[in-house]
């Protein structure tokens, strides 16, 4: 069993509520119109699908991409009670999601309408190879947002998330995004201590000739 997998059994009771405020705002900010396909890598238990849904419709579609398979289950189990038929779960590491997860768009170049990395910049091995990989994969015209906590220095907060999350929140997430989008905003959002440093919103749109 991976740490993860291990986490998945606490992480919404611990997790849930400092984060719950954001999740509508950075939906809104990614803006996904309806009927498109959505990648939320790392997906984890779920905790965006209600507002990330909410705004697909009833024809979109929210691929949930995540390593752990114990987030996974929960993942599942929230889909399940919540009776949403256009979300799949598809186990795999975000820099090399099978072809498969997109369905009929499998052949498609760039399968990905929008793109949503909630907490992941921060814990995937290579940021910048895997955000590479991600962004790949979304449409020109197609918008992405990434969502992480930001610290220049660690206090004690953030020396603890670091090591709960296996996260490294002094990386400067936002930049390979920074130098590859078009109409690209950094936002800060409403600080809470226990975060270990800023949760930050950066957005962008993938240029039509990139
Ligand atoms: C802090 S959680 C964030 C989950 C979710 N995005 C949220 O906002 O609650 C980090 C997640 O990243 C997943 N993860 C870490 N490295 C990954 C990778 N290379 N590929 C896919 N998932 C990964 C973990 O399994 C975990 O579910």
């Amino acid at each position: 069993m991976s740490w993860y997998d291990w986490f998945a059994s606490i992480y919404d009771n611990s997790i849930e509520a400092a984060y719950r405020e954001y999740r509508a705002p950075v939906a809104e900010a990614l803006a996904p119109a309806s009927g498109s396909l959505l990648l939320d890598v790392p997906c984890g238990t779920g905790q965006a699908f209600p507002e990330l849904v909410k705004r697909l419709g009833d024809d979109g579609t929210l691929v949930g991409v995540d390593q752990s398979e114990g987030m996974l289950k929960k993942a599942g189990m929230r889909v399940d009670k919540a009776g949403w038929q256009g979300v799949h779960l598809v186990r795999a590491s975000a820099d090399a999601i099978p072809r498969e997860a997109f369905g009929s768009r499998a052949e498609a170049p760039t399968p990905v309408d929008a793109l949503h990395v909630f907490l992941g910049m921060s814990v995937f091995s290579d940021m910048e190879e895997t955000f590479g990989r991600l962004w790949s994969l979304l449409r020109p015209g197609g918008r992405c947002v990434l969502v992480d906590v930001h610290a220049e220095r660690l206090g004690l907060q953030g020396f603890m998330v670091n090591r709960i999350a296996r996260a490294e929140i002094r990386r400067r997430f936002w930049e390979p995004l920074e130098r590859s989008a078009e109409g690209f905003e950094l936002r800060d959002l409403p600080f809470q201590r226990q975060h270990g440093g800023q949760i930050m919103l950066a957005v962008g749109t993938k240029p039509q000739n990139p």
